[in-house]
C-alpha cells in the first residue's frame, strides 16, 4: 500500500511537470506576440496595402498615434522590454543590469521566448551574423543586452532562432509572451517598407490558420522608429480575437514603446519595473478577453 501511494505520488509530480507551460489567464488575453519592423515613419507605413487590410478586419485597430522613443534603433528595443533606454544612445554592444520584463513574467509563471531571424544560438553574444551577411543584428535584440538573462543559461536558452516558431506552433507549445524580430532583410531595415510587408503577408496568413498561435491571441504590430522624419510617429497595430474595435477601427489614444510594456503587465498584473512603464498607457482601451 504505502509503495503503492509513493507510486501514485510519483505520477501526480510527474505530470505536474510535464505540464511546464501551464496557461496563466490574462485580463485581456492569454498571449502577446509582437512582431518589430524597421525604420519607417507613419505616413510610409500606413501607406501599405497589406497594414491597410490588418487593421480593417473585424478583429483588427490602428493605434494612430503612436511613438517611438529614440534614436537610432537599439534604445527602442530596449524600452519595450526595460521600461527605459538605459542611457543607450547608439547600436554598439551594451550590457544592461536592472529587471526587465522577463523577471516580471517568470515571477507570475507567464512563459516567454525571443525569435530572432538568422539568430545563431547558444547564447551568441555577437554584434551580427552569420559573418558577412549581417541579417541577424544584436541591436535589434534586447533580450541578450540583459546581464540577468545573458548570463543565466536557461533564460539564455528561450533566445531562439526564428524558425523555432513553427516548431512550437506545430508543438502546441507557443509561449505567452511572444517577441519576433524578423532578420534585416525581412523587417525593412536594408529592403524598405513594402519588402517587409510583402514578407509577412507571407509569414503571417498561414499562422492565422493555427489555433495553436491564434487562441486568445493579442497580435502587435509595430516598428521601432521613424524615418527621422515624422517626430517618430510610427504605425502600430493590434490583430486579434481579443480586440473589439470601434467602427472606424481608430485608437487616436496617445501611445508609445512604453504603452507595450505597460499593456504586458496590466494583462497579468505583474507590477512594474519602476521606470517610463508606470506612467504609460496601456493600449487595452478596445480589448476584451475573448
Ligand atoms: C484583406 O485581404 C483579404 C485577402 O485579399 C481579403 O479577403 C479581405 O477582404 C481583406 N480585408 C479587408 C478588411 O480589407
Ligand atoms: C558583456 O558581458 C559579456 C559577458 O557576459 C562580455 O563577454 C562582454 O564583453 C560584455 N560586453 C560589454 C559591451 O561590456
Ligand atoms: C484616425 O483618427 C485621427 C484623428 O481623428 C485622424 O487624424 C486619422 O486620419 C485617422 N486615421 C485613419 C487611418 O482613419
Amino acid at each position: 500500500m504505502k509503495h503503492f501511494t509513493s507510486v501514485i505520488l510519483f505520477l501526480i509530480v510527474a505530470s505536474i511537470g510535464a505540464t511546464v507551460d501551464a496557461i496563466v489567464t490574462g485580463t485581456y488575453f492569454d498571449r502577446i506576440v509582437l512582431v518589430m519592423f524597421e525604420n519607417t515613419g507613419y505616413t510610409q507605413a500606413i501607406a501599405q496595402p497589406y497594414l491597410q487590410n490588418l487593421t480593417s478586419r473585424s478583429n483588427g485597430l490602428l493605434l494612430s498615434n503612436y511613438h517611438a522613443v529614440a534614436h537610432p534603433s537599439q534604445p527602442n528595443y530596449i524600452a519595450t522590454i526595460f521600461g527605459s533606454t538605459a542611457g543607450i544612445t547608439d547600436d554598439n554592444n551594451h550590457n544592461v543590469s536592472g529587471n526587465n520584463v522577463v523577471d516580471l513574467l517568470e515571477t507570475k509563471g507567464v512563459s516567454w521566448k525571443a525569435y530572432m531571424e538568422n539568430y545563431p544560438g547558444n547564447c551568441y553574444i555577437g554584434a551580427t551574423a552569420p559573418s558577412g551577411q549581417h541579417l541577424y543584428a544584436r541591436k535589434h535584440n534586447p533580450f541578450i543586452s540583459m546581464n540577468d538573462i545573458r548570463t543565466n543559461p536557461t533564460r539564455c536558452a528561450k533566445i531562439v532562432p526564428g524558425t523555432q516558431l513553427d516548431t512550437d506552433i506545430n508543438a502546441n507549445a507557443v509561449p505567452q509572451f511572444v517577441y519576433y524580430v524578423p532578420n534585416q532583410n525581412n523587417d525593412g531595415h536594408d529592403t524598405g517598407v513594402a519588402f517587409a510587408m510583402n514578407w509577412f503577408q507571407g509569414w503571417l496568413e498561414p499562422k492565422l490558420t493555427k489555433p495553436a498561435f491564434t487562441t486568445n491571441t493579442l497580435i502587435f504590430i509595430v516598428f521601432d522608429e521613424d524615418d527621422g522624419s515624422q517626430g517618430n510617429h510610427i504605425f502600430a497595430g493590434l490583430l486579434g480575437s481579443p480586440v473589439h474595435p470601434p467602427s472606424n477601427h481608430n485608437d487616436t489614444t496617445s501611445y508609445n514603446h512604453y504603452s507595450y510594456l505597460a499593456t504586458v503587465e496590466k494583462n497579468w498584473n505583474l507590477g512594474n519595473l519602476g521606470r517610463n512603464d508606470v506612467s504609460a498607457t496601456a493600449f487595452t482601451k478596445y480589448l476584451i478577453h475573448p
